[in-house]
């Protein structure tokens, strides 16, 4: 295990400067040492960004499964793998050991082929944090099933069209979740999805909270007795290293999100090694990343990048502010976590309450503290640093994408020294580049542009899934020879990167990525709007929260303005999901539009911030007038 821990800086250094000049040797060796292949690559790599093109690890055959779970059972067979802690705190806690998970995953592999699913079959995963999500993910990894996990609080519609989208012949649900004090219906969420999937031929439900669903004959069984039937040993399918994993969607700048899909070998190399360097993960630690595996932050830092690596992961059901605000904090202590990673919102929101939540428990284990998904303003540093971190465990500011796949660029703790809001330096074997708006790459040091990737990575994504046109327009055509991130960034004196946050039409509200087209089509579809344009504003838990300027059609004008907001609310809620509904919501009579009709965005940015001041040249709006009535009526 020579090169697996990057020990000082000036080593940081010394192996950032070998993956650059040589990445092939580089991961040439990473792979060869730290990995179970069934059969070794042709050619480390090749590529083509303008195609564009990706392939690691040629002609390699691996189960990532083999990686995550077999390899460590003589090893590591009684340590526990999964350590769920449940919603509700009074739940038994479940220690899920390598030699548990192992049959866990071989049970659940076979009933999904005696179902039917066979290597390359799409399967969507529609389930709360528990145990057998992860269990679920692993057992289609082992078959060569290609898993989709939708995240459970996204609507029924919204799970329709990912359905849909990459073509599921299978739903994996639970009866229903646990949220805090509330449960949620899953099951009817999906049945009102189904009425419009007709290639869904089989749904599986687990019981989770044991409440009374509609059980579709001849579509819908219970998982418990299929699993009950299922022999615990599982032959894993041998894949090539790039068969794809999963696809996991993500908004894009139309209303159709974006089916990323994940390679298996350059995924698995990447995610290991980034997972153990950024949270320097030592055997007996337990890690904790308190997001929820329907995003790519759970897929990575919570089920195959410390699986690989033997460690004990946290699951954890509930939300930070259930029973009380100190929940993360009394799950802290109660495990001894030594690593907890989590994102801003969470601690920006905890930070408001009281420090008696905090002070009351022993955060002695923590050792190193990790942010991700969306910048982290200096307050909630300090507040997290001071109080959570006590001055000694370095905070990891990762930044990273659903399209990259793990993290891009980081501190490594205990040997890069921070800076509060700054993500820092690039990961071994990320090449970084900033651009202006010609195309011109930024050289030297404090210089601020749009952010790019040089040099492929093992775990970029390899395409969109059913568009490879979209993924080379969306990300490839900005720059040539690069990879464009979407996010603008500045390279300070020290080298050290700060991302200064998106670029394009996505908002990141809580950090979740939302589209503005997606939100602005399901305002559309209201009877009484004729248009609309939302844009993020700065909020104090949020980060960002969502504006809407609405133009409304005549018959909208009669009906309370109250009464509309909601149900333009309600609506959003059915297309996409709470997570996108709108803080603020002004009815305007018109939009401020270019003479190519697009709309200025930058104006209704200000607005929004109340920061009207300096709203720049409006004098080639084709309709200026329409900027100071929308001033005057701001909310
Ligand atoms: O804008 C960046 C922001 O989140 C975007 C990626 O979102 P998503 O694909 O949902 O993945 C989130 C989890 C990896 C990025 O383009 N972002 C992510 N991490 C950071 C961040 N912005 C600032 N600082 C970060 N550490």
């Amino acid at each position: 295990m020579s090169n697996y821990y990057i020990k000082n800086l000036e080593e940081y250094f010394q192996i950032y400067r070998k993956s650059v000049r040589e990445p092939e040797n580089f991961w040439e060796e990473i792979a060869e040492e730290h990995f179970v292949w069934r059969k070794r690559w042709t050619n480390v790599m090749r590529w083509d960004f303008s195609k564009p093109e990706v392939v690691w690890f040629e002609n390699a055959k691996l189960n990532i499964t083999e990686n995550c779970i077999d390899r460590h059972l003589h090893i590591r067979g009684d340590k526990t793998a999964i350590l769920f802690e449940p919603n509700d705190p009074k739940e038994k806690v479940q220690h899920i050991t390598y030699n548990e998970l192992y049959e866990r995953v071989c049970k659940m592999a076979n009933v999904l082929k005696e179902q039917g699913v066979k290597k390359g079959d799409r399967v969507c995963i529609y389930l709360p944090m528990i145990p057998e999500l992860a269990v679920t993910v692993l057992a289609c990894a082992r078959i060569g099933a290609v898993h989709s996990v939708v995240f459970a609080g996204f609507s029924s519609l919204a799970l329709a069209t990912r359905i849909n989208d990459c073509d599921c012949k299978m739903v994996i649900t639970s009866d229903g979740s646990n949220r805090g004090a509330k449960t949620i219906d899953l099951k009817s969420i999906v049945d009102t999805a189904l009425e419009d999937c007709p290639g869904v031929e089989s749904v599986l439900v687990v019981k989770r909270i044991n409440s009374e669903v509609d059980m579709k004959e001849g579509r819908d069984q219970w998982l418990q007795p299929l699993l009950d039937k299922a022999s615990s040993q599982n032959a894993a399918e041998i894949m090539d290293a790039e068969d794809p994993l999963f696809i996991l969607y993500t908004s894009g700048s139309t209303g159709k999100p974006k089916g990323m899909v994940h390679s298996s070998g350059g995924y698995m190399v990447f995610t290991a090694y980034t997972f153990k360097n950024i949270f320097n993960y030592q055997e007996n630690d337990v890690y904790w990343c308190t997001a929820d595996i329907g995003w790519v932050t759970g897929h990575s830092y919570i089920v195959y990048g410390p699986l690989a690596n033997g460690a004990t992961t946290v699951m954890f059901e509930g939300i930070p502010t259930y029973p009380d605000h100190g929940r993360f904090w009394e799950v802290v202590e109660k495990h001894k976590v030594n690593q907890f990673y989590t994102a801003p919102t969470a601690i920006r929101a905890l930070a408001k309450e009281s420090l008696d939540f905090v002070d009351k428990y022993d955060l002695t284990s923590l050792k190193v503290l990790g942010t991700v998904g969306e910048p982290i303003n200096e307050e909630a540093w300090h507040w997290y640093n001071n109080n959570i971190g006590r001055n000694k465990s370095p905070i990891v500011d990762t930044w990273w994408q659903t399209e990259t796949g793990g993290i891009m660029i980081s501190p490594i703790p205990y040997v890069t020294p921070t800076t509060p809001t700054y993500a820092t330096l690039p990961f071994i074997g990320v090449q970084l580049a900033l651009m202006d708006e010609n195309g011109q790459e930024l050289e030297g040091k404090q210089v601020e542009g749009r952010l790019c990737i040089k040099y492929p990575w093992p775990a970029m994504a390899r395409t969109i899934w059913g568009d490879h046109k979209r993924y080379h327009d969306t990300y490839f055509s900005a720059y040539e020879n690069m990879y464009f991130t979407g996010d603008g960034a500045k390279r300070d004196a020290v080298g050290y990167y700060r991302i200064t946050g998106r670029v394009d039409d996505v908002i990141i509200v809580s950090g979740h990525n939302l589209g503005t087209a997606p939100i602005e089509d399901s305002i559309n579809e209201h009877p009484a709007v004729a248009e609309s344009a939302i844009v993020g504003f700065p909020h104090d838990i949020k980060g960002n929260a969502l504006y809407g300027f609405v133009i409304l059609k005549e018959i909208g004008e009669s009906r309370k303005p109250d009464n509309l907001r909601k149900e333009i609310n309600q609506q959003i809620t059915e297309h996409i999901g709470p997570i996108a509904k709108l803080d603020k919501i002004q009815f305007v009579p018109g939009l401020p539009k270019t003479r190519s009709g697009k709309i200025m965005r930058r104006i209704l940015r200000k607005v929004a911030a109340k920061d009207t001041s300096d709203l720049g040249d409006i004098s080639t709006l084709l309709n200026p007038e329409v900027v100071e009535a929308i001033i005057k009526d701001a909310l």
